[in-house]
């Protein structure tokens, strides 16, 4: 019988990874907007950075969650995907966070699944948020790479998307 303390060390370990798989995200939309700013594009650049502070603060909802359930050897162990960013169009960058977002969400889908195998009714309630928030994401980048991706075919269309990004959800 599980406990809402009581958390396994398979499920700890994943949730561990999934804490540090969101500051590798907050990495990465750091990344992609230093880039849009390379590129003069601001709106982009302030969404991606805005974006990068949300995902950094999902990585301390789940070790805030593993400090409360008194759980140890929580660390940060974040990888950095790639050290230099290159694009041929803004499309490509939002490509990027798009295929990032739908990875995390199959590494959340696997969590939810462990936790149901487990019964740990505690960690699927804190990543049912998790699911609900990667539904959110997904739909809010796709929809801005769905866009891009066609904006970019007409000389000067996405700088004048760019202006009316920063104020797009997330
Ligand atoms: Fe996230
Ligand atoms: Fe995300």
């Amino acid at each position: 019988m599980t406990t809402a303390m009581h958390i396994s060390d398979t499920m700890l370990n994943g949730l561990i990874q999934q804490a540090n798989r969101e500051l590798s995200s907050s990495n990465a939309y750091l990344s992609l907007s230093l880039w849009f700013h390379d590129q003069e594009l601001p709106g982009s650049a302030e969404w991606c950075r805005t974006h990068s502070d949300e995902e950094r603060s999902h990585a301390l909802r789940i070790f805030d969650h593993i400090i409360k359930r008194r759980a140890k050897g929580a660390l940060v162990k974040t990888v950095d995907a790639q050290n230099k960013y290159e694009f041929a169009n803004p499309a490509e960058a939002w490509k990027l966070a798009m295929e990032n977002e739908q990875e995390n969400s199959r590494q959340i889908h696997k969590l939810v699944s462990l936790a149901r195998k487990e019964e740990d009714w505690t960690s699927d309630n804190l990543l049912q948020w998790f699911v609900q928030e990667q539904l959110e994401e997904e739909s809010a980048v796709e929809d801005i790479y769905t866009n891009a991706a066609n904006l970019i075919k007409t000389e000067g269309l996405y700088r004048q998307y760019d202006d009316k990004i920063k104020n797009k959800e997330h």
